[in-house]
This record gives structure tokens, C-alpha cells and sequence, in this order.
């Protein structure tokens, strides 16, 4: 099973960035912690800024690999460019959010990939990764 963590815009500052909604781990001291937790799983992370190399990652993981678990971040409601590339691909995508979007502004309470993906994870915190995991292993 080889499943990839994609990361968006701002999610690289994680441990740092708005410790009251996001929490104080950095994503690379959790992920360490999912490839101890899923030894069975072939797990890889990439994170990017930038909207054209998640929708570049997404073609290029988008029909080999089991699963993606997708954080686009704040693309999450504005991207049709990465709607239209989850769309696209084959590999099943599965929508994660740390925060409750639902609890915050409005403009987070429209995503444009929740139509697309699989479905959806939002508010557990980083542990919103490892359910995202736990839909493809029990799948
Ligand atoms: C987020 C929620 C988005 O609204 C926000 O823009 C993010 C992170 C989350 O994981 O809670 O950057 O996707």
C-alpha cells in the first residue's frame, strides 16, 4: 500500500503557525510518527506553496499510488485547477483538514475538491491524517 501526504500553502510553518488552531507539532515530527504507527504502509509527504506543483503532484502520484491525502489548505476554496486534477486522476483522494473549517469563517465552509475527492476529514487536529489512513487501510 503506498499512500502520499500533499501539503498546501502555509502548512510547511505547522508547529509554528497559529498554535491555537493548528497545535505546536511540526508536520515532519508527525509524519515521523505515522511511518512508526502504519510500518506497513509505503507513506511519502511533499509540501508546496505553490497551486501548479500540487496539481503537478497530483499527476504525477495520481495513477500509482493507493491513496492521497490531501491538505490543499487555503486552495481548498479557491483552486479549480486542483479540483480539475483530483478529478482527473484515478488514485482515490481523500480531503483533510486540521481545523473544523465549519467552526471558522465562511469563506472556509466552500470547497471546491469535497465534490471530487473520496471525502472528507475536518477537525481532529493532525490526527485528521492518520483517520485519512485509516479509510484506505479499511477500504
Ligand atoms: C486548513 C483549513 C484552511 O481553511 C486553511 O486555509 C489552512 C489549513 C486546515 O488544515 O485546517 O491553511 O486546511
Amino acid at each position: 500500500m503506498k499512500v502520499i501526504i500533499i501539503n498546501g500553502p502555509n502548512l510547511n510553518i505547522l508547529g509554528k503557525r497559529e498554535p491555537e488552531t493548528y497545535g505546536n507539532t511540526a508536520f515532519e515530527d508527525y509524519f515521523y510518527q505515522l511511518e512508526k504507527d502504519f510500518p506497513t504502509v509505503t507513506l511519502e509527504y511533499f509540501q508546496s506553496n505553490h497551486e501548479g506543483e500540487i496539481v503537478d503532484k497530483l499527476h504525477e502520484t495520481g495513477f500509482q499510488y493507493d491513496g492521497i491525502i490531501l491538505n490543499a489548505a487555503a486552495y481548498t476554496h479557491t483552486s479549480i485547477a486542483i479540483a480539475d486534477a483530483v478529478r482527473a486522476i484515478s488514485t482515490p483522494v481523500v480531503e483533510v483538514h486540521i481545523s473544523n473549517v465549519f467552526q471558522r469563517e465562511s469563506f472556509r465552509h466552500h470547497s471546491f475538491l469535497s465534490p471530487v475527492v473520496k471525502g472528507v476529514i475536518t477537525g481532529f487536529g493532525m490526527e485528521s491524517y492518520k483517520l485519512a489512513l485509516y479509510s484506505f487501510l479499511n477500504a
